[in-house]
């Protein structure tokens, strides 16, 4: 009893530090989400295929889209797959620096 009184609350730093985590990055979302998708995503493909779709998925299709990209041999961390999708989906038909 006395032990497991000490590891709850252990546990529930712990869970609560991992679910601080992507918020706390979402902060700086804007530059990362950009520099993800500059760097990572033009290994395959150009980015004309990503400006195609600009104003066209929502952020759950990019997300999709990012997770076909990860089967394809795409490398990224959770939290940056979350990130390049919430970053596409905020821009518009045609935006750069995504569309020439
Ligand atoms: C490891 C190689 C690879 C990387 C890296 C990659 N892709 Fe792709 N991508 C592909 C291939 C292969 C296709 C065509 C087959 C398909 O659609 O899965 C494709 C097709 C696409 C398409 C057109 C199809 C559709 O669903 O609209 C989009 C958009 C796309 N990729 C976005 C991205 C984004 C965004 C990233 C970076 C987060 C990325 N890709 C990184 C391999 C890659």
């Amino acid at each position: 009893m006395h032990r497991f009184a000490c590891i709850v609350p252990a546990c529930a730093v712990l869970v609560l530090a991992l679910w601080a985590g992507p918020s706390a990055e979402s902060a700086r979302g804007a530059a990362s989400g950009q520099a993800l998708v500059t760097g990572r995503c033009t290994g395959c493909h150009g980015l004309e295929r990503v400006c195609a779709m600009l104003g066209v998925k929502d952020r759950g299709a990019w997300a999709a889209t990012v997770a076909r990209m990860r089967r394809n041999g795409l490398q990224v961390r959770d939290a940056e797959a979350a990130e390049v999708a919430a970053w596409l989906s905020g821009l518009a038909r045609g935006a750069g620096p995504v569309c020439p």
